[in-house]
């Protein structure tokens, strides 16, 4: 760093201490006598002798002086604790730079979602924080180029521990005296909006393949329905022995099986609306054990339940949840084809507490309301990071006889359900999968 910023940084920290800090708020002046002379001017005079009277009292205009300049001092504190409140308490982060690219300000707001300290960066250069391989340069150089604004645009910017933060910027210039010293960057963390951005779209690619998938079903139902009706006379004009009745009742089942997999298929794409009830989430889920505890015994798969002793009820529609159960888990059976170790494990949370959670009704703003997070691990496969994104996408399956649905559908149910579902994994070590269902 150099004296240069290193001076601004410690003009900016002076600056930024509480005026009534730097400046006594009282200063008394005594008599000779030893009695108190309050004067209050917040003045760094001391007691001065040469201006004393013979009693050792300050004359009178000194102290109208100092009053007068105490007067002066508020009025500077006042007007300077506005502007900083305001600057300190808005949502959005301000950074401002020189023109040099140093960074020489940042609120309370920016640094905490830089994850820093204030000191920690003034007087460093903005390119270190800007995620943009071999670009960094070039976009802070756009935004020193004279007036020049920038409204809604987008960056990365790295946070302490890394993390590379989707970042919505404006830019402005700042001027003292005529004269441009640097830039006014505010921004905000678009991290939560693209999640809400990607949950839409792929609501919206379910509500499409759900209306899709109704116009289909109906379509190819309507035409079954015949060609059954007519199978089934067929079938009644043949003689009892008949080597073709087999044929034709074989065409039933057949019809009688894709009938099937288009309701399932349905079902799927367009959930019905939740019924909603207070129920015990943990009995849910020793259901699920039973239903596959054979399948997880022939594949040595171990089954742990860890669970909350004071777990209260949730508030969702009990079907719906075990369906959602049943997908997390036969996934996770899935991924350990040598066996391995299920670890179901409940506790209560609430929205504030929970950072994964996406706020996508208006109920989720209360971030009071207790959640009961429901977490599912497997120590099987894992999902490399370019794909944990995709898993939720309708469709995407890397399974030879997946549909690639189960995790769309459990997305799409939790949603309704007022709830959530979020996914760590690594690849070789396992995959964790957190339900939250609201308790009201
Ligand atoms: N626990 C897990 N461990 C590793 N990969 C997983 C896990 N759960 C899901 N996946 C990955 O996510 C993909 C999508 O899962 P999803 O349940 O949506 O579909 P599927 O299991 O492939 O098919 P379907 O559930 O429709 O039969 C899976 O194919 C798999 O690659
Ligand atoms: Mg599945």
């Amino acid at each position: 760093m150099s004296k240069r910023f290193e001076e601004k940084r410690e003009a900016f920290e002076i600056l930024n201490k509480e005026l009534s800090d730097l400046i006594p708020l009282e200063q008394r002046v005594q008599k000779k006598d030893k009695s108190p002379h309050v004067v209050d001017p917040h003045a760094h005079l001391p007691n001065d002798p040469s201006k004393s009277d013979a009693t050792g009292a300050v004359p009178k205009e000194w102290l109208d002086e100092q009053a007068a300049l105490h007067e002066k001092y508020k009025l500077v504190e006042r007007v300077y604790k506005f502007y900083r409140n305001i600057i300190q308490n808005m949502s959005s982060s301000i950074i401002c730079m020189d023109m040099a690219g140093h960074i020489t300000f940042l609120n309370a707001n920016a640094a905490k979602t830089l994850e820093y300290q204030v000191e920690e960066l003034l007087g460093h250069p903005m390119t270190d924080i800007v995620a943009e391989p071999g670009r960094e340069s070039k976009i802070i150089d756009r935004m020193l180029i004279g007036n020049k604004r920038f409204e809604s645009k987008e960056v990365g910017l790295i946070a302490k521990s890394g993390a590379v933060l989707p970042i919505g910027f404006s830019t402005a210039p700042l001027i003292e005296n005529h004269e441009q010293i640097g830039v006014i960057i505010t921004f905000r963390d678009l991290t939560e909006m693209n999640l809400m951005r990607k949950q839409v779209e792929r609501m919206d690619r379910l509500a499409t393949l759900g209306e899709l998938a109704t116009g289909i079903a109906h379509e190819v139902r309507n035409p079954l329905g015949g060609i059954k009706t007519a199978a089934q006379v067929l079938e009644e004009s043949f003689e009892d022995n008949d080597r073709r009745l087999e044929l034709v009742s074989r065409i039933v089942r057949e019809i009688d099986r894709v009938n099937h997999l288009l309701t399932d298929f349905f079902k799927f794409a367009k959930p019905v609306k939740p019924t909603r009830d207070h129920f015990d989430v943990e009995s849910l889920i020793d259901g699920v054990y039973l239903l596959l505890a054979a399948q997880m015994n022939s594949k040595k798969i171990r089954f742990k339940e860890d669970f909350s002793s004071t777990l209260p009820k949730v508030y969702a529609d009990p079907h719906q949840t075990e369906q959602v159960l049943m997908n997390i888990i036969l996934n996770a059976v899935q991924a350990m084809p040598q066996g391995g170790d299920i670890i179901v494990r409940t506790y209560t949370t609430t929205v504030g507490e929970s950072k994964s959670m996406i706020h996508h009704t208006d109920e989720f703003f209360d971030k009071n309301i207790p959640f009961v997070a429901i977490e599912i691990s497997d120590t099987g496969v894992g999902i490399p990071q370019e794909n944990i994104e995709k898993i939720f996408n309708p469709f995407y399956t890397t399974k030879p006889d997946g549909m690639g649905l189960g995790l769309s559908i459990c997305n799409r149910l939790l949603t309704e359900n007022n709830g959530n579902l979020h996914v760590e994994s690594a690849v070789g070590k396992g995959t964790k999968f957190v339900i939250m269902l609201p308790t009201r």
